[in-house]
């Protein structure tokens, strides 16, 4: 690949969506408000994704780590999640976003699995936009999860191993499709992956905000547009 300049539209946008808690809490609020706060916050990010014309957005909703997490929290998030994908699904066709998920589903509560299923099968159709959500996601996880799909093949001997290479291992991730992330933002100051799409992001830019999620609108996605597009991209070139 040639170095080039980001001044383009990124194809791809990843967020870490952090810093819910603590916007509800500096406020004397539960936390759980400011999950639904920050809920928000997406439908102002995909209005701008729509309009600039970024073709994939993904958004780290639950980790596989944060399972760990009080009950009443987990269960809390389960629930906000069945009811934005409930009430927002008339917002995924209005904007024509197909909507998938990566991570571990089948930990996902089985309601949400089947609304999520339903919403997913809903929107299959759709080609331009994609809203990608990583539910009981984690990077390595998801490695794993390839290293043991590509050893079946191996075992069935539909694959030989000397055949296996970076190609194929990215045909093993979740969403094999999908074309790497340009840029990743995390809000709320936290500077850390936090174990997201670790095999995607080798060469994504990295975009760090003290924001939190909740307070992260219009105004802050177009500065961290405009910071993608100030950078220069060498992919291991010179110039
Ligand atoms: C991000 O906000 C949302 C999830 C991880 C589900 P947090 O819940 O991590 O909020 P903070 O980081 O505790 O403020
Ligand atoms: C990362 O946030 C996961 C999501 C945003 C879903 P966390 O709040 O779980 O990350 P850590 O624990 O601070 O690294
Ligand atoms: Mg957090």
């Amino acid at each position: 690949m040639s170095p080039a300049r980001a001044s383009r539209v990124p194809r791809h946008v990843a967020i870490i969506m952090d810093g819910n808690g603590r916007w509800a809490r500096q406020r004397g609020w539960p936390r759980i408000r400011g999950h639904r706060e920050g809920a928000e916050s997406i439908s102002a990010v995909l209005r701008v994704c729509e309009e600039v014309g970024i073709e994939v957005l993904t958004l780290y909703a639950f980790s596989v780590e944060n399972w760990v997490r009080p009950r009443e929290e987990v269960q809390a998030l389960m629930s906000l999640l069945r009811r934005y994908l409930r009430q927002r699904e008339h917002e995924l066709h209005k904007r024509r976003v197909r909507l998938r998920a990566i991570g571990r589903l089948n930990d996902l509560p089985r309601t949400v699995r089947a609304e999520l299923d339903r919403v997913v099968a809903a929107t299959e159709h759709y080609g331009e936009r994609q809203l990608v959500l990583a539910l009981s996601y984690g990077g390595r996880a998801e490695i794993a999860d390839a290293a043991r799909r590509i050893a079946r093949e191996v075992r069935e001997g539909r694959l030989d191993p000397e055949a296996v290479n970076e190609r194929v291992v990215a045909q093993h991730l979740y969403a094999p499709d999908l074309p790497d992330p340009d840029l990743v933002i995390r809000t709320s100051g936290e500077l850390r992956l936090s174990n997201f799409l670790l095999w995607q992001i080798s060469y994504a830019e990295l975009y760090f905000t003290p924001v939190m999620w909740p307070d992260f609108r219009e105004a802050e996605f177009r500065a961290a547009l405009a910071s993608y597009q100030g950078r220069r991209r060498r992919f291991g070139d010179i110039e």
